[in-house]
């Protein structure tokens, strides 16, 4: 709420100004429009302030993650969450395509086989290029949790712990959770990504990304990836998630109550096979997310009975929701991942509901009419 305003001045205003300028008179801390600016900066100090680490703002959330990943050496070795953001692993198999790392997938919920697989790459022949201690210099374990669309929750403690002990580094993608319901930088993780086009911004009206952490030598390195690949935020998207930001845990407390409220409704619900929601208590993770998490997130997956085809009429007649991608706006949000490339793997009839603040009698009402349409 008070991170990133301007001074204290009698007759000033309370709120951060967009500087939209693309450089800046000769002589202070900041030159030209693409290494940094004040809205950009006023929004790093409140991400930063969240997450308990310097944050840098990117183009996207995507941009945030490419530039992780350009810090490692080449070829460099990744083990990636097997369900991590679609993007994040096509992204990889991009980079792999061309020769400039190797990646494994795992599944993040079984800890001892993560390590493993984070101890096989680290043994791997071929040494990188670059000097010994840069980042990712024995590897770099990419962490999500839950995992998008499936929802899966990881043992961020325990898995941090053992990539460190074999040298490896740690990012998480904290989009899901957000910093107020996870804080891996407090678990050791040495980059957090957001994708803050999601919850951080909150409206689905901006698309921006960020990357935090707590190394001097990480933000530095970030900042030259930044500058030089010039994958930069606009300073009025910068003002937007700034906007946004302030109402961060209004929307996700309210959005959070109506997630759970509808997980154990859908739970009961006839047309419904499997709801995947962390804050069931027969999720698989929820002991792990009740130690790790102080709360259970805003997203909700179900698996439709009747597979794609049920779940994609569900989609087609739900009236108050919003068929369509993306996640964490203030309306619900609803869609079939496996339509998809790069996700059919998944249940062909789970759906990923992004949960809105509505009023949740609505939300349920919707919802109900549009799983009986679909069972004819
Ligand atoms: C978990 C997660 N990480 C990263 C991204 C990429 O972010 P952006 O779309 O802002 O580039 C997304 C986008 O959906 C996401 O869901």
């Amino acid at each position: 709420m008070h991170l990133g305003r301007p001074p204290v001045t009698p007759g000033g205003p309370v709120n951060s100004p967009v500087v939209m300028s693309s450089t800046f008179q000769q002589g202070g801390r900041l030159m030209y429009g693409r290494d940094g600016n004040p809205t950009w900066e006023s929004l790093e100090e409140v991400l930063g302030g969240l997450e308990g680490g310097s944050a840098l703002v990117f183009a996207s959330g995507m941009a945030a993650i490419a530039a992780v990943m350009e810090m490692l050496p080449v070829p460099g070795r990744v083990v990636v969450a097997g369900d991590a953001y679609n993007g994040t692993r096509r992204f990889l198999t991009d980079v792999s395509g061309r020769g400039r790392l190797r990646f494994r997938t795992v599944d993040v919920t079984d800890t001892a086989a993560t390590l493993t697989a984070c101890a096989e790459v680290v043994e791997a022949p071929g040494r990188p290029s670059g000097a010994p201690g840069q980042f990712g210099d024995r590897g770099l374990l990419w962490l999500e949790s839950p995992t998008n669309p499936l929802l899966a929750v990881a043992d961020l403690e325990a898995l941090i712990d053992g990539a460190h002990q074999l040298g490896m580094d740690v990012a998480v993608d904290n989009t899901f959770a957000t910093p107020l319901l996870q804080r891996p930088l407090d678990l050791g993780a040495d980059v957090i990504v957001h994708s803050a086009t999601k919850l951080l911004a909150g409206h689905s009206d901006v698309v921006l990304g960020a990357t935090v952490v707590r190394r001097d030598d990480l933000v530095e390195s970030l900042a030259v990836r930044r500058s030089l690949h010039g994958a930069i935020a606009g300073p009025w998207e910068a003002w937007l998630v700034l906007r946004g930001v302030r109402t961060l845990s209004v929307r996700v407390e309210r959005a959070q109550a109506n997630a759970g409220e509808l997980a154990r409704r859908l739970a009961k619900h006839p047309h419904v096979e499997t709801v995947r929601y962390p804050g069931l208590p027969d999720h698989p993770g929820h002991a792990l997310a009740c130690r790790q998490m102080r709360g259970f997130g805003t997203m909700v997956a179900f698996d439709v009975a009747g597979g794609a085809v049920a779940a994609e009429a569900v989609v087609g007649a739900v009236r108050l929701a919003t068929a369509g991608t993306s996640l964490g706006g203030v309306e619900t949000l609803i869609e079939r991942r496996g339509r998809w490339a790069g996700e059919q793997g998944l249940p062909p009839g789970l759906l990923r509901m992004s949960v809105g603040i509505e009023d949740v009698e609505d939300l349920w009402r919707d919802l109900d009419m549009a799983l009986q349409v679909a069972a004819g």
